[in-house]
């Protein structure tokens, strides 16, 4: 059985109360701490960046799953990096030079992942599919938080699983938006490895208890 993966997202949480949010999540089950970077161009929202993301840092005691939607990711990755990034992940689609900025991602000392929009097909990763420790399924429309997934996201994860399957790549399947106890196990079963999950995880009563129904496979 392959182990799964929970990375809550803050972008639900409680920024008026961070420090909590961040106690929560370091005693919960879950894996990662999912961090979304926005920048206005490549997505129509603007979310946070380097000061909160080194405040987490010095708190939390899991790694970063840091979720690029950037135009131009190159310009930064060592300030993510400093900034206490651990996986640094770009989308295909801000990325001309995708080769170059994976392997500049890990030659700073960071797990490279690729994301991909609902509208993209998994086959654009062929050919970089090995050089890549994960690959971000979204399943929403990058931008916000508390959106409705969407169906066509589980033939692309079955599609993503067999091109690693039938490869040397190691790199793990993330999927992101609209995830919760609902779709979770379908998800587990069409390949995933790391469930995100924002507002099922914060907006839920008991936050923890979330957390353990999604890893209830
Ligand atoms: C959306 C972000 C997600 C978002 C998920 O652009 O990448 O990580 O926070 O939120 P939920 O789980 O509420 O769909
Ligand atoms: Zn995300």
């Amino acid at each position: 059985m392959r182990k799964i993966y929970v990375s809550p997202s803050f972008l639900s949480a409680n920024f008026n109360d961070l420090a909590s949010d961040i106690d929560l999540i370091n005693k919960s089950e879950a894996d990662w701490f999912h961090l979304d970077i926005m920048d206005g161009v490549f997505v129509p929202n603007i979310s946070f960046g380097f000061p909160i993301i080194s405040h987490i840092k010095k708190l939390a005691t899991k790694p970063l799953d840091v979720h690029l939607m950037i135009v131009q990711p190159d310009k930064y990755i060592e300030k993510f990096k400093k900034s206490g990034a651990d996986i640094l992940t770009v989308h295909y689609e801000a990325c001309t030079h995708l080769h170059r900025t994976i392997q500049n991602i890990k030659s700073v000392g960071m797990k490279a992942g690729a994301s991909l929009n609902p509208h993209t097909p998994v086959s654009v990763l062929e050919d970089i599919i090995e050089d890549l420790d994960l690959v971000l399924i979204m399943s929403v429309n990058p931008g916000y938080g508390g959106q409705k997934f969407i169906e066509n996201s589980y033939k692309k994860i079955k599609q993503l699983r067999k091109m690693i399957d039938e490869t040397n790549s190691k790199a793990l399947i993330e999927v992101d938006g609209g995830v919760d106890f609902t779709n979770n196990k379908k998800l587990y079963q069409a390949g995933v490895d790391v469930l995100v999950a924002g507002s099922s995880v914060f907006k839920s009563n008991n936050p923890e208890e979330a957390i353990q129904n999604l890893k209830n496979i």
